[in-house]
C-alpha cells in the first residue's frame, strides 16, 4: 500500500525562520516564525515502511523520556506502564533507517560568546537541547557549534548518547549561554554532538539541532530546558510560552514570556492543569466525533514534535469503528485508518480540555488519499498496541542498546493534527496548558 503525496505533505519539510524578536504588547518579546512548507511531493508517495520507521522513532523518544523521568525522580512515570519493565532482552532485529523529511517546526537560537546561530526544532514532547559540534563527523550541511570559539563554553566532561524520535545523537555535554528570541538561558546544559545518525543528517533533518520545551524531569541530560532556564532566571514577563502552528506561510509563531493575544479569541482561552510535571501532560476530557463521545478522561501529552494524534488501538478503533466505509491498515505496530474521502469531513474529531471543545478541521484531519487515486483518505488519529520488541536504532553506539518491550500506550499523544487548530499556551508558572480558538 502506498500513500499519496497529500499524505507526504503532512510529513512535509516545514521550515520556519525565526526572525529577530520584536517588542510586542506590554513590552514582552514575541518570537515570530514565518513558515515555509517545503513540498515533499517527490515521487508522490510515502510507503508504509516509512511510516513504521517514523513510529519506531516516536517510540524511542517516549522510551527515552519515560526512562529519564524514572532516573530523575526515582519512580516510574505513571503513564509508562510496562514500557520500561523489560529493557533487558536482546534479539537480532534491526530497525531500518529510512530517510524522510522532518515534520518538526523550527526556529533560530544563538549560543555562546560571541553568538553562534542555529536552527532548532521546537519539541514540547522532550526537554533536552542538542546541537552538532565542529568535531561531528556526520553533520555536514548543518551549522556546527564551536566551543573553542565561545568564551562562555564549559565542557562538562560527560559523554552521552541520546536516542530521539528522529534517530540517535551522541557527544559531549557542554554548558554555554543560549539566547532564545533575545532572552538568555545562561549556563545552559546541552549536548554538542560528535555523531549524528543518518536521520539527523542534512537534508533529512533540516534544522541543525533540537530544543525540548518540556520539564527537567524527562531530561536525559538531567538538565532544564532552555525555556526553564530562561524562566527560572526571572527575566520573562511571565513563565509562559504560546504556540501557533499553521501550514500557511508566515503564520506560525512561538511567543516567549507571554501568550500573543493577537492570535486567539480571548474569551475562548481555557486552561487545564498539568497533571504530572514531566511532559506537558493534561487530562483529555473527551474525544468525540459526529456527536458521539468515543473516549473520556484520558491522559494526554501535548507534543509539537509529533505530527499525528496517536493513541492505543482500542481507542483508535473506537473512534473509527462506526464510520461507514472506514478501514484500517497495520504497518508494524502502528495502525492507520481510512475513511471515504467524500465523507471524511463529517467525521472530524472534537477534543475537550478544561470544559471547552475544540474541533479539528477536515484540512488538518484528512491526511490525503491512502494511495494514488484512492477514494479512501487517511485519518489523523493513528493507533498502536506496542507489544513488539525493538532494537533501538543505534548503529554507531559503542555498546548496543538493548531490545525493549513496550506494552499498551494508555494515553493520547496530541500532535500537530490537533495543535494546528488552536492557539496553545504552555504555562509553567501555574502549571497548566491553555487552548484557545484562533483569531
Ligand atoms: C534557519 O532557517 C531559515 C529558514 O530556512 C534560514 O533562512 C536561516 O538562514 C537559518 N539559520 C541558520 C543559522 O542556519
Ligand atoms: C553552571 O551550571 C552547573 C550545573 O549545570 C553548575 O554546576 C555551575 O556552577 C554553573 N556555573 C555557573 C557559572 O553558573
Ligand atoms: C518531578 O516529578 C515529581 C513527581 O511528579 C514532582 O514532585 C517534582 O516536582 C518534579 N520535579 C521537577 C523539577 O519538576
Ligand atoms: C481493523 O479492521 C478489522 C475489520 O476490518 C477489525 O476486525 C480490526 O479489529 C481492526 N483493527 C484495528 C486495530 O482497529
Ligand atoms: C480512555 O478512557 C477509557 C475509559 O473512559 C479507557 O477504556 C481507555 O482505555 C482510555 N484510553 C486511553 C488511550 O487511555
Amino acid at each position: 500500500m502506498q500513500l499519496s503525496s497529500t499524505f507526504a505533505s503532512l510529513l512535509a519539510l516545514v521550515s520556519i525562520s525565526w526572525a529577530s524578536s520584536t517588542p510586542h504588547g506590554h513590552g514582552e518579546r514575541v518570537v515570530r516564525f514565518p513558515l515555509t512548507r517545503k513540498s515533499a511531493d517527490v515521487a508522490g508517495h510515502v510507503d508504509l515502511s516509512t511510516l513504521e520507521a517514523q513510529f519506531i522513532r516516536f517510540s524511542n523518544k517516549y522510551r527515552q523520556t519515560f526512562s529519564a523521568f524514572e532516573a530523575n525522580t526515582g519512580s516510574a512515570h505513571p503513564l509508562s506502564g510496562k514500557m520500561m519493565s523489560s529493557i533487558s532482552k536482546r534479539g537480532d532485529g534491526v530497525v531500518p533507517l529510512i530517510n524522510e523529511g522532518s515534520d518538526l517546526w523550527y526556529g533560530e537560537i544563538e549560543v555562546g560568546t560571541p553568538k553562534q546561530k542555529f536552527n532548532v526544532s521546537i519539541d514540547t514532547g522532550s526537554t533536552d537541547l542538542f546541537l552538532p559540534s565542529v568535531s561531528c563527523i556526520d553533520c555536514g550541511g548543518h551549522v556546527m557549534y564551536n566551543a573553542a570559539q565561545s568564551s562562555t563554553a564549559k565542557d562538562k566532561g560527560q559523554f552521552t548518547v541520546l536516542s530521539y524520535g528522529q534517530g540517535d545523537v551522541m557527544g559531549e555535554e557542554y554548558s554555554d549561554d543560549v539566547f532564545l528570541g533575545g532572552y538568555e538561558a545562561s549556563n545552559q546544559t546541552f549536548l554538542a554532538a560528535t555523531v549524528y545518525s543518518p536521520d539527523f543528517s542534512y537534508p533529512n533533518f533540516l534544522p541543525d539541532g533540537l530544543a525540548g520545551f518540556a520539564f527537567e524531569n524527562i531530561s536525559a541530560l538531567g538538565a532544564k530546558s532552555i525555556f526553564e532556564t530562561t524562566s527560572d532566571s526571572g527575566v520573562l514577563p511571565s513563565s509562559v510560552f504560546g504556540v501557533k502552528l499553521s501550514s500557511t506561510s508566515g503564520e506560525s509563531e512561538l511567543c516567549i514570556g507571554a501568550a500573543d493575544t493577537n492570535l486567539y479569541i480571548k474569551d475562548t482561552l481555557t486552561y487545564t492543569d498539568v497533571t504530572v510535571k514531566g511532559y506537558w501532560q493534561v487530562n483529555l476530557e473527551a474525544v468525540s466525533r459526529d456527536g458521539t463521545t468515543v473516549a473520556s478522561n484520558n491522559a494526554s501529552i501535548i507534543d509539537t514534535g509529533t505530527t499525528f494524534i496517536v493513541t492505543n488501538d482500542n481507542s483508535a478503533e473506537a473512534y473509527y469503528k462506526d464510520i461507514p466505509g472506514s478501514s484500517n491498515s497495520t504497518q508494524g505496530d502502528i495502525t492507520y485508518y481510512t475513511i471515504p474521502c467524500d465523507t471524511i469531513g463529517s467525521y472530524t474529531p472534537t477534543f475537550t480540555f478544561g470544559g471547552r471543545s475544540f474541533s479539528v478541521s477536515e484540512e488538518t484531519f484528512n491526511a490525503g488519499p491512502a494511495s494514488e487515486g484512492s477514494s479512501d483518505c487517511l485519518g489523523g488519529i493513528a493507533g498502536t498496541s506496542i507489544v513488539g520488541e525493538y532494537f533501538i536504532s543505534c548503529s554507531m553506539c559503542v555498546s548496543q542498546v538493548p531490545f525493549f518491550n513496550i506494552s499498551v500506550l494508555d494515553f493520547w499523544v496530541v500532535g500537530d493534527v490537533f495543535l494546528q487548530n488552536v492557539y496553545t499556551v504552555f504555562d509553567k508558572e501555574n502549571l497548566q496548558v491553555g487552548f484557545a480558538e484562533l483569531a
